[in-house]
C-alpha cells in the first residue's frame, strides 16, 4: 500500500515538473515570437514640424533592418527615440517585450522616468556618424569607462572584454591608441567595439561611414558583417551604402516625409520598387555614384 502511495507521489511530483516545464516553454515562445523593437503609433514634432508621424514598425529578433530615404525624412530620428536621445509626443517604444518610453504603475501605462529609461536603454547601443569617441581617453579606455561605471564589472573583467572586442574588430595592436593616432576607419571600429562592450541585444547604425574617406568605409562595413553573422544581434541601420543594404538585411525601410513609403526584402525594394518616391530616390542615389 505505502509503495502505491510513494508511486502516486512521485508521478504527481513528475507532472507537476512537466506542467513548470510547459510553462517554461510557452514563456519562452511567447518572447521569442515578440518583436525586439516594437514602434507603436509613435509620433513625434519639434514644435510645430512634425518629424514622424503615427510611425508603426515591428523588428523581430536577430532581424537586420536598413533604414533608406532622402535627407530630413526621419531616419536619424527614429534611433535617436530608440536610444532615448529624443522623447517621444505620442505612442510607444517597446523593447524586448517591455514598454521604453513607458512603464507600467498601479495598473496604468505613464511615461517612464529615468531610472526605468536608463535601464530598458542599457539593452540598446548606438554608433553614429562622427565616432564621439573621448579624445582624452586610448582605445582600451574608451571600451572600460561605462562597463565599469555602468555595469559594475571590476576593471579587470572589463579590460579584458575590451581586448576581445578590439581584437574582434581587428584593432588589438591599437588598444593604447588615443583617438588621435587612429584612421577615421579605425575610430569608427573602436566606436563599435565601446557600443557592444555594454552587451547590448539591439545596435543601431546611422550612417557610421559617411564620414569616411571611401578607401575606409570596406574595413567598417566588414565589421558589421560579421558582427551580423557571428552574434545574436538586432540591427537597425541608416546607410546609403545600397549595395551593403542589399547583400546585409533581411528588409529595407524607405523613409519618405517621416512615413515608411516602402518596406520589404532588398531584393524586392532594389529589385521591383513599387512607388514612384522610392524609384526616384533610387535612382538618384544610384546616379550620383
Ligand atoms: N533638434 C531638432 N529641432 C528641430 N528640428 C529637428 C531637430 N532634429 C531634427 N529636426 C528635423 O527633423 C527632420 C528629420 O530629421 P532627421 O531625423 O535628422 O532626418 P534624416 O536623418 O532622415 O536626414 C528634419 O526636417 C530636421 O530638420
Ligand atoms: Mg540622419
Amino acid at each position: 500500500m505505502s509503495e502505491t502511495i510513494v508511486g502516486l507521489e512521485n508521478l504527481t511530483k513528475r507532472c507537476s515538473v512537466l506542467e513548470e516545464l510547459k510553462l517554461g516553454i510557452a514563456r519562452t515562445e511567447k518572447v521569442m515570437s515578440e518583436p525586439m523593437v516594437r514602434f507603436e503609433n509613435v509620433a513625434k514634432r519639434y514644435g510645430t514640424l512634425s518629424v514622424l508621424d503615427e510611425l508603426n514598425l515591428d523588428i523581430a529578433r536577430n532581424e537586420k533592418v536598413c533604414i533608406i530615404g532622402p535627407s530630413g525624412s526621419g531616419k536619424t530620428t527614429v534611433l535617436r527615440m530608440l536610444m532615448t536621445l529624443e522623447r517621444i509626443n505620442e505612442g510607444v517604444i517597446w523593447v524586448d517585450g517591455e514598454p521604453l518610453t513607458h512603464m507600467r504603475k498601479n495598473g496604468q501605462m505613464v511615461p517612464a522616468n529615468e531610472r526605468h529609461l536608463r535601464r530598458v536603454r542599457g539593452k540598446i547601443g548606438m554608433v553614429f556618424q562622427h565616432f564621439n569617441l573621448f579624445p582624452h581617453m586610448t582605445a582600451l579606455q574608451n571600451c572600460v569607462e561605462a562597463p565599469i561605471s555602468v555595469l559594475g564589472l571590476s576593471r579587470q573583467e572589463a579590460e579584458t572584454r575590451a581586448a576581445e572586442l578590439l581584437d574582434m574588430v581587428g584593432l588589438s595592436d591599437k588598444k593604447n591608441h588615443f583617438p588621435i593616432q587612429l584612421s577615421g576607419g579605425q575610430k569608427q571600429r573602436v566606436a563599435i567595439a565601446r557600443a557592444l562592450a555594454m552587451r547590448p541585444k539591439v545596435m543601431l547604425f546611422d550612417e557610421v561611414t559617411s564620414a569616411l574617406d571611401p578607401e575606409l568605409v570596406g574595413e567598417v562595413l566588414n565589421v558589421i558583417r560579421k558582427l551580423g553573422t557571428e552574434h545574436d544581434l538586432t540591427m537597425l541601420m541608416v546607410t546609403h551604402q545600397m549595395a551593403f543594404a542589399k547583400e546585409f538585411s533581411d528588409r529595407v525601410c524607405f523613409f519618405y516625409g517621416g512615413k515608411i513609403a516602402e518596406q520589404g526584402p532588398p531584393d524586392q525594394l532594389f529589385g521591383d520598387p513599387q512607388h514612384e518616391r522610392t524609384r526616384q530616390f533610387l535612382s538618384a542615389v544610384l546616379e550620383a555614384r
